[in-house]
C-alpha cells in the first residue's frame, strides 16, 4: 500500500503546469467506441481513472495505445458489450460506457456502480433516460441489460442537471433516429468539450453548455482527433494548496473562466490574482480571511472543490460556513482534518469551520478523491510530519501530485507502506 508522506510547513511558491481533465477524459474516451474506427487524443491525464478506462475498452475488444498524454484507440473490432462488474465497482463514471456501447451496438450489459464515500449516487436519471429513448432495460441480481433495435430520439426533461446523465443521453443519441433534446441538462464545461468531441467525429450537437441540448441523430461517425481542455478542478486544487501555504504561483494551461466562482473566493478570502488567457497567478495573504462558499451545480461553486476550500479555510482568520448542495455525504474527510487539529463542526449539509494556526502533522487516511487531497492541504500547512494511507483515491484523479508540489517546493513523498 502506497502512502504520501508530507513535512508540512513549506510555502509553495513557482509554476504549476495543469494536467487535461479527468472528468472530460473519461466520457470522451468512453465515446470513442462511437466511430467504429480511430480516435486520437491528446492531453489525456495519466491517472488511475483514465487507465481503468483502457482497461474495460480493452476488455470490449478495443485495441488501446498510449504513450504518457496521448492515446490511440481503435474501437472497430468491439465484440463484446458488458462492462465487467469488477472494473465497474473500481470506477463508478464507468457508467457512461453504457451510453456508447448501447449507442452504437444496440445492447449493453452492466452492473449498478454501488454506493460510494460521498454518497449513494443512483443512476435512476441515467435509466429513466435510455428508457425514453426506446431502450428496454431489464434488472436481475445486480446485472443491468440494455436492448434496443433503434435507438428514437426523443425529449428528456432532467429532474436534475446530472453530469453524467447528460452525457450519456449525448452519447446514446448521436447515432440514434431523429432529434433529442434535454431539458435542464448540466451545463459543465466538460460537456462542452464532449459535444465538440462529439461534434468533430461527425455527430450533429447544439447547445452544451446551456440547460437546452440538441442532438440530431446522424447515420455515421468518422475517425478523429482531439486536444482534452485542462482540468479546473486540479487548477483549483493547486491555488487553495498555495492559499493555505501563504505562497505564490502561476497556474498554467487552464481556462480561467471555467474557475470563475474559485477565483471570486480566493480574491474575497484576500488572495492577490492576475488572471491572464490562459493563466492565473496568485499571491496568498500573510494570512487568509474567513469565506463562505455553498455547492451548486456549474456555474455555481464546484462540488468537487468543496473539500479542498475546506482544508484551506482550517488555517483563515475567523469562521466559514460552506454548504454543502449536491451529494449528501460529503464531509467524511473531516474527521482526519479534526485530529491534526482543524475546527470543523458539521451540522447536516453545513460545515462550520473555526479558523486556527495550530495544525500538526499526524497519521491519517483518505477517504475520497477530493476528501484525500484535502488531507494533503492541510498536510502541507502543518507542523511536522503528516503520514496519509489509502491514496490510491488521490492517485485516481492527480497527475504527477509528488511531482507537481515537490516542483513547488513541498517536502513531500510516495512511499510504498507495509
Ligand atoms: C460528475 C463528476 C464529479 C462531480 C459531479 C458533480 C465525472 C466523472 N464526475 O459526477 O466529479 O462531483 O459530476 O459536479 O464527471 N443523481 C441522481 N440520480 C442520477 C444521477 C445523479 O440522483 O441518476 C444525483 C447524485 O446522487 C448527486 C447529483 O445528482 O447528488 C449530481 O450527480 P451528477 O451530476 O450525476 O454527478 P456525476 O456525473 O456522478
Amino acid at each position: 500500500m502506497q502512502k504520501i508522506i508530507v513535512e508540512g510547513g513549506k510555502k509553495l511558491e513557482g509554476d504549476v503546469h495543469i494536467s487535461g481533465s479527468k472528468n472530460a477524459a473519461l466520457p470522451i474516451i468512453a465515446a470513442s467506441i462511437l466511430n467504429g474506427g480511430t480516435s486520437k487524443l491528446y492531453n489525456v491525464p495519466n491517472i488511475h481513472d483514465t487507465q481503468m478506462m483502457y482497461k474495460i475498452l480493452e476488455e470490449l475488444g478495443c485495441i488501446v495505445k498510449k504513450t504518457k498524454n496521448k492515446v490511440i484507440i481503435d474501437s472497430s473490432k468491439v465484440n463484446k458489450y458488458e462492462i465487467p462488474e469488477n472494473l465497474m465497482r473500481e470506477m463508478r463514471s464507468s457508467v457512461i460506457l453504457a451510453g456508447a456501447i448501447i449507442g452504437k451496438h444496440h445492447e449493453a450489459v452492466f452492473s449498478y456502480p454501488g454506493g460510494c464515500d460521498i454518497g449513494t449516487r443512483p443512476i435512476d436519471l441515467h435509466l429513466k433516460s435510455f428508457e425514453k429513448l426506446g431502450i428496454i432495460i431489464s434488472k436481475n441480481y445486480g446485472n443491468i441489460s440494455c436492448k434496443c433495435d433503434t435507438i428514437e430520439n426523443t425529449k428528456i426533461d432532467l429532474d436534475f442537471p446530472s453530469v453524467g446523465a447528460t452525457e450519456n443521453i449525448m452519447l446514446a443519441s448521436c447515432l440514434g433516429i431523429g432529434t433529442t433534446t434535454i431539458t435542464n441538462a448540466a451545463r459543465e464545461p466538460e460537456i462542452i468539450d464532449l459535444q465538440n468531441f462529439l461534434n468533430r467525429m461527425g455527430a450533429k450537437i447544439t447547445g452544451a453548455g446551456t440547460n437546452i441540448i440538441e442532438i440530431i441523430g446522424v447515420k455515421k461517425l468518422k475517425d478523429v482527433s482531439y486536444n482534452i481542455m485542462p482540468d479546473r478542478i486540479e487548477a483549483g486544487t493547486y491555488l487553495c494548496a498555495t492559499a493555505a501555504t501563504g505562497g505564490r504561483i502561476k497556474a498554467l494551461n487552464i481556462v480561467p473562466e471555467h474557475i470563475t466562482p474559485i477565483l471570486n473566493k480566493l480574491e474575497e478570502a484576500n488572495c492577490k490574482l492576475n488572471i491572464g488567457k490562459n493563466f492565473v497567478e496568485l499571491v496568498a495573504p500573510r494570512r487568509l480571511k474567513a469565506v463562505n462558499i455553498k455547492t451548486m451545480p456549474y456555474p455555481g461553486f464546484p462540488t468537487d472543490m468543496q473539500s479542498i476550500f475546506v482544508a484551506m479555510l482550517t488555517v483563515a482568520k475567523g469562521t466559514s460556513l460552506v454548504e454543502e448542495n449536491v451529494f449528501e455525504n460529503r464531509y467524511k474527510f473531516t474527521s482526519e482534518l479534526e485530529r491534526m487539529g482543524a475546527k470543523i463542526t458539521i451540522s447536516g449539509r453545513t460545515a462550520i469551520i473555526e479558523g486556527t494556526r495550530r495544525i500538526h502533522g499526524t497519521n491519517i487516511a483518505a477517504t475520497d478523491l477530493r476528501g484525500g487531497m484535502a488531507m494533503v492541504i492541510e498536510a502541507l500547512v502543518a507542523k511536522k510530519k503528516t503520514e496519509i494511507d489509502n491514496i490510491h483515491y488521490i492517485l485516481r484523479g492527480y497527475e504527477n501530485l509528488d511531482k507537481k508540489l515537490t516542483n513547488l517546493g513541498a517536502k513531500i513523498s510516495l512511499k510504498v507502506g507495509e
